[in-house]
């Protein structure tokens, strides 16, 4: 009987001693619901507030925030291109710089007939390195930069491993993706600064929000770039310098023809006109964003993985367009 009343006892004892953790976890619950409740009510809120109502009211005057004129690296294709046509389009004269002299100058003039804006160009190649910095601080020597577009960037021919590239392609990466902004901001901030105003939009890519495998030394160059970007926001914002790295998912443009289907406008990859009409928007708002909403949709899922998981699954992606690219291209 002694022994029954005991086991009785002791079963109340963890009975009683259980409501207490039962009732710890359920707070702990709660509280994780509250959390991501917030979360999400915050992550709508920042979408909405980002890409639907600068949309909605009237476009900002970029000429009176920044400036006169805009650089845009990399201008004639892709999202340079309409990127520049979107600023023009709001009267900012635009100086591109890229490798094509003729494709320059066509853009130049389409650009003026358009939009009635000045224009100029500069026929530079970005992989050369160092010795091409002093030819162009000549070329834009007398303008009032308010908005430098650092856009210019090279990808692999396809996903890859990192011991496929060449060298060649390795010290390309690192002159395009990452020389050129640095040396481009180089040169133009000091004369924002004086005006105190200017805005300078960096390019990164989805790539650089996790390690992100088969684009090893790219995704590597596009998270320095958002760090570099983040980092000059802090630095120069309390001398009125706007900067903003702007993180692209996949867009349909040259870099992508390695796949058929990126190489298409689908519901989550915008064209460069699309996805520039609405990165334009979101400059002076917010210092970091994808520029598009479905992006942004994309981004926020993106970064509640974890590392292991957005590895494994880029891994996966980027192997089967690795394999859609060598497959594709003529032997
Ligand atoms: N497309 C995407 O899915 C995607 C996604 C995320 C991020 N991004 C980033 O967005 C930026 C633009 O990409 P995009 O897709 O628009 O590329 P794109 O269509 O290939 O355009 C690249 C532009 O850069 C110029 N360019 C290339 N190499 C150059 C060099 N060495 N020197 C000077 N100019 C050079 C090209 O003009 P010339 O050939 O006439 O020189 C062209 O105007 C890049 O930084 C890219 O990393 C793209």
């Amino acid at each position: 009987m002694a022994a029954v009343d005991s086991f009785s006892l002791l079963l109340r004892e963890i009975g009683r001693s259980c409501n207490c953790y039962m009732e710890t976890l359920a707070l702990i619950g709660a509280l994780y619901t509250a959390k991501m409740g917030f979360t999400l009510m915050n992550d709508t809120y920042t979408l909405i507030r980002l890409h639907f109502i600068p949309r909605l009211v009237k476009r900002a005057d970029l000429v009176k925030l920044y400036g006169k004129w805009a650089v845009v690296t990399g201008g004639t294709s892709g999202i340079g291109k309409y990127y520049a046509k979107e600023l023009a389009s709001r009267k900012v004269n635009i100086i591109l710089i890229s490798r094509n002299q003729e494709k320059l100058e066509a853009l130049a003039q389409e650009i003026v007939n358009t939009y009635k804006v000045e224009t100029a160009i500069i026929v530079t190649d970005f992989s050369k390195g160092s010795e091409i910095y002093p030819s162009i601080e000549r070329a834009l020597a007398g303008k009032e930069i308010g908005i430098l577009v650092n856009n210019v960037g090279v990808f692999y021919t396809h996903p890859d491993y990192f011991t496929s590239l060449t060298q060649d392609k390795i010290w390309e990466l690192i002159n395009v993706n990452i020389g050129a902004a640095n040396m481009m901001v180089h040169m133009v901030l000091p004369g924002m600064v004086q005006r105190k105003k200017g805005a300078i939009v960096n390019i990164s890519s989805m790539s650089c929000c996790q390690p992100t495998p088969l684009m090893t030394a790219y995704s590597a160059s596009k998270a320095y770039l958002d760090h570099f970007s983040r980092a000059l926001h802090y630095e120069y914002a309390p001398q009125g310098i706007f900067v903003q790295s702007l993180i692209p998912f996949f867009i349909s443009t040259n870099l992508t023809t390695y796949s058929r289907h990126l190489s298409k406008k689908s519901f989550l990859v915008p064209s460069a006109e699309e996805y520039a009409r609405h990165a334009v928007t979101t400059l002076g708002i917010s210092r970091r964003t994808t520029g598009y909403w479905l992006h942004t949709i994309q981004f926020l899922l993106g970064q509640y993985l974890p590392e292991w998981l957005w590895a494994w699954g880029t891994y996966r992606m980027n192997n089967s367009l690795r394999l859609e690219a060598t497959l594709q291209r003529p032997h």
